[in-house]
């Protein structure tokens, strides 16, 4: 079953629309935000309404949507003070250069930009997705506008870059909804990791017997996947050492596809230097076949099968651990254990075998390949559960338990 991660959950988003194509990608992420637990009030301006009407947005939302400061539905006549105030973020999708201009100048003659004007800035924060042809986009006027609304408070989001709907390729367009979504939620996630810098192994390994078959283990990557964007979210920067899987990169993670365990070995050992923490999520191949056949290893009409000899691949966990930058508490390492039984004493043995403050225990048949877990830290004081529950949602407990273990950490 996918899970869907309560992300916003408890956050009541104000979705204001602006004057633009992008406009009918904002139905969509109306309703993505819905999907991970926020409630959503839209504003939209006329400019909007020629795109994409208010009875879609309202049906999206499940409430009416707000066009007018003269709206007679509040008893007060105050919209723009009682929708600001109501909100966790306002959230413009798309923000159309006109509108930026407008927010840099604090116009407030309709109902969007009035109640930007009057949100709480210390409380409400403003995001924007900038959305518009590019030249648009590179024009110096509209540069200088947005250097101006984030100097004033506002948090702009990127800009994808590809076909425009005027025909033209170049930057400036929308970001999909669901990168939207996952930069709204990235912004509310508390920064516990900012200034650290992490190193995630994630995903198996394959070992190559010859040029068509090799060795290789269920795992499919998610779990490291999900911590190394929960450490983005929490505002680490973070570089990804993926085996062969086929997962999206996270929005802000540095990747580096491997598929050996030499390779992951290599890749790890460039980044270790520069990192503060290491996760290793990945199901390194323990052995890997002594050689490496040029061609398709043939059958000799024998019947006999033949015979593979292996040697053993290098720990890279254990590589990292015994580093003079581990060592010296410059490198907080966490090791996963992936078991079939006897979760604890064998979470418990690694832990010491390998070194390291902090191991993460899970059952190998019952997480290869879900999308939920369950996972047991062990470190120096006991252990501790986290029960069954999403990647993501495991992901970002176990940055919080990390990020906790930092600051009193060894030699640090
Ligand atoms: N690991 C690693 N490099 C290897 C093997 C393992 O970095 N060559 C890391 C894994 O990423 C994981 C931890 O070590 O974080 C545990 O790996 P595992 O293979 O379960 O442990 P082993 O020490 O090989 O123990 P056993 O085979 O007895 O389970």
């Amino acid at each position: 079953m996918q899970h869907v991660t309560q992300d916003l959950s408890g956050k009541h988003i104000l979705l204001g629309l602006t004057g633009g194509i992008a406009c009918y990608k904002s139905a969509e992420l109306c309703r993505l935000f819905i999907k991970a637990g926020a409630t959503v009030q839209v504003v939209m301006t006329e400019a909007a309404e020629q795109f994409i009407t208010p009875v879609t947005m309202q049906a999206l939302s499940g409430r009416p949507v707000y066009g007018s400061q003269w709206d007679a539905r509040e008893p007060n006549a105050m919209p723009h003070i009682n929708l600001s105030r109501e909100a966790d973020a306002i959230v413009l999708a798309p923000a159309s250069a006109d509108f930026i201009a407008r927010l840099v100048q604090g116009r407030s003659d309709e109902l969007l930009s009035l109640l930007c004007l009057a949100r709480p800035a210390d409380r409400v924060p403003l995001l924007l997705a900038p959305a518009m042809n590019r030249e648009m986009w590179s024009h110096p006027a509209t540069q200088r506008n947005l250097m101006q609304v984030a100097a004033d408070g506002a948090h702009v989001l990127g800009v994808g870059s590809g076909w425009q709907a005027c025909g033209e390729t170049g930057d400036g367009r929308m970001l999909e909804p669901a990168q939207l979504l996952d930069d709204v939620t990235a912004f509310f996630q508390p920064k516990l990791l900012a200034g650290q810098h992490v190193l995630v192994t994630a995903g198996p390994t394959f070992e190559a017997l010859d040029p068509i078959r090799g060795i290789t283990n269920h795992s499919s990557g998610k779990m490291g996947f999900s911590i190394a964007r929960a450490a983005r979210d929490a505002g680490a920067e973070v570089t990804l050492v993926a085996g062969p899987v086929h997962l999206p990169t996270p929005r802000g993670v540095a990747r580096i596809d491997v598929t050996s365990a030499a390779e992951m070995l290599d890749a790890t050992l460039m980044a270790a230097p520069r990192a503060t923490v290491f996760i290793a999520t990945a199901a390194v191949a323990d052995w890997r076949p002594a050689a490496h056949s040029a061609h398709k290893i043939k059958k000799d009409g024998s019947g006999q099968p033949p015979v593979l000899h292996f040697v053993e691949n290098t720990d890279i966990l254990l590589t990292v651990a015994q580093s003079a930058r581990a060592q010296s508490g410059k490198l907080f390492c966490v090791g996963f254990a992936a078991e079939s039984e006897n979760l604890v004493e064998h979470a418990k043995a690694k832990r010491e075998r390998k070194g390291i403050p902090l191991l993460v225990g899970n059952i190998g048949p019952l997480t290869f390949g879900q999308d939920d877990n369950a996972l047991l830290l062990v470190d120096a004081n006991g252990l501790r559960e986290l029960p069954r529950a999403p990647k993501l949602a495991l992901a970002r407990e176990l940055v919080t338990e990390i990020a906790a273990r930092l600051p009193g950490w060894s030699a640090r």
